[in-house]
């Protein structure tokens, strides 16, 4: 089966698809994006991501280039055509086509791209089994991380690093000493005392939406719950480390910064974690395939060829 991405009202062949030289995306990172996981041919947490990307655009004062409902038909039709049953769906959306210039422009339409590819999960979920690595860095990206934005150059700079260490993840320091969050994914220890902490919501995180789900799902697990910053020194001494993202789901981190994360092995709360997270996924997926009532809706969706 041959790809097919959508690109600004036009399904195109994903190897010839284009975006313009100065769309604003491609020349000032003017755009913000969302990464939906794809399990079972069903989507994860469909609303959520798309209430994140309503907030996203609205920060930046972006037109949303279409009714949630037109989006959500386009999605499955990216989905359907890519025949993606596990995976991910990406979108992308920035300023519009405009000569270049710093200012926002008095006229531009909303670019979108949206493509589907495969990934198969039993891969992952293996190396979930099996633990990662993750190394510290200086967090130096700016002040409003907090909306999922395309400018993702620091992202990139330390998850290269990580990788250059042979580590998964760069867990990101503040000034202060506290972990703000993974390069691309939320941070999360377990201490000594079984408390589950993570970073509480501010502009020095992204609101993942994988740590929405799971801070329900311990909620209902009568977890000890805490949300409040912690330092290196706190997640080195800690019994269980891992992070979450639509894409890493629950991923345990066994070494950080070469040291191992309470006795080196994947723990007991972070296996629980995960299998929560998949019977989660099985039990609330949107299935792809299974919403006719949002086809009188349609809006504004195009589905020329
Ligand atoms: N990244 N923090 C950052 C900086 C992220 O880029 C992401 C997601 C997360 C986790 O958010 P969520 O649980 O909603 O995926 C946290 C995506 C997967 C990416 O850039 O590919």
């Amino acid at each position: 089966m041959s790809r097919i991405a959508y690109v600004n009202g036009r399904y195109q062949p994903h190897g010839s698809a284009t975006v313009h030289i100065e769309d604003r995306g491609y020349q000032l990172a003017d755009g913000v994006y969302e990464v939906v996981a794809i399990v079972g041919g069903k989507m994860v947490d469909e609303d959520p991501h798309l209430d994140r990307l309503d907030r996203s655009l609205s920060e930046l004062r972006i037109k949303p280039p279409m009714a949630r409902a037109a989006l959500k038909l386009v999605m499955r039709e990216v989905i359907r055509r890519n025949g993606v049953r596990d995976g991910l769906i990406y979108m992308q959306m920035t300023r519009g086509v405009a000569p270049r210039d710093h200012k926002f422009p008095k006229q531009a339409e909303t670019a979108v791209v949206i493509y589907a590819r495969r990934r198969p999960i039993a891969a992952q979920i293996a190396q979930a089994r099996r633990g990662v690595k993750a190394i510290t860095v200086p967090d130096i990206r700016w002040d409003r991380c907090d909306i999922k934005s395309i400018a993702l150059l620091p992202n990139c700079l330390m998850k290269q690093r990580a990788a250059e260490a042979g580590a998964y993840e760069a867990w990101q320091v503040a000034a202060d000493g506290t972990v703000t969050e993974g390069s691309s994914t939320n941070a999360w220890i377990v201490t000594k005392a079984g408390e589950l902490v993570t970073r509480p919501l501010s502009d020095a995180i992204l609101s993942g939406i994988t740590r929405l789900t799971l801070l329900k799902i311990a909620r209902e697990q009568g977890l000890k719950l805490v949300e409040r910053p912690f330092t290196v020194a706190e997640a080195l001494a800690a019994r269980e480390a891992f992070v979450t993202s639509a894409t890493s789901f629950v991923m345990p981190c066994i070494e950080i910064d070469g040291k191992p994360i309470g006795n080196g092995g994947v723990g007991l709360l972070c296996t629980a974690l995960l299998d929560h997270y998949l019977a989660y996924i099985e039990r609330e997926g949107e299935p792809v395939d299974a919403v006719p009532a949002l086809r009188a809706d349609a809006g504004t969706a195009q589905a020329a060829e």
